[in-house]
């Protein structure tokens, strides 16, 4: 489980650990992370880690591999949010927050997905789910254009870009 200190993450792992599962949980967040593992003693180790980097993605898989039982499925919920304006009031969106996003909630997801994808092979069944996005409440037209007025909400059942 990546990203499995807090939110979407660690509601995730507490839901396969009811279900009788074990986890791994890779995030970065270390005192929410720690707290997880306290909480469901046995059957959460915490690896206080980046999903970006292959060596800390790795030592979560070694663990779940040599000490859980084996990898058997895989949630990407580690991920940053990226609701921000192209162009905010005073400038531009510097590049590096946009390759920040791109980093951690696209990279960082695939590279836990080739790792545990690699460790889950020899297995007749596997799952894994990616929920790292970048969607956004609402301001996404307003983002590409100063002058734009709020618009209508798109009616409901309409596809929304
Ligand atoms: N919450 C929702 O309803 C929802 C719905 C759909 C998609 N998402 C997406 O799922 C992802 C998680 O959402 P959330 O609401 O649980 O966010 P959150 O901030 O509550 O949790 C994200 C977790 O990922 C960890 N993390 C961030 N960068 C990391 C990194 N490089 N390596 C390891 N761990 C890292 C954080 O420490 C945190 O514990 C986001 O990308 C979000 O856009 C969320």
């Amino acid at each position: 489980m990546t990203g499995g200190a807090s939110g979407l993450g660690g509601a995730a792992v507490d839901m396969v650990v009811a279900a009788g599962g074990r986890v791994v949980v890779i995030d970065l967040n270390d005192e929410a992370g720690r707290a997880k593992e306290a909480g469901h003693r046995g059957a959460v180790r915490f690896v206080k880690g980046d999903v970006t980097v292959e060596g800390d993605v790795q030592r979560a898989i070694g663990i779940a591999a040599g000490e859980l039982g084996g990898v058997h499925g895989l949630v990407n919920a580690a991920g940053i949010p990226a609701a921000e304006r192209v162009l905010p009031k005073d400038g531009i969106q510097p590049l590096e927050h946009f390759e920040r996003v791109i980093r951690v909630n696209l990279i960082g997801t695939f590279n836990a997905i080739r790792l545990a994808g690699a460790a889950m092979a020899s297995n007749e069944a596997n799952r894994a789910v990616n929920a790292a996005s970048s969607s956004t409440p609402r301001p996404w037209r307003r983002s590409m254009d100063r002058s734009a007025r709020p618009r209508t909400p798109p009616r409901k059942g309409a596809s929304s870009p």
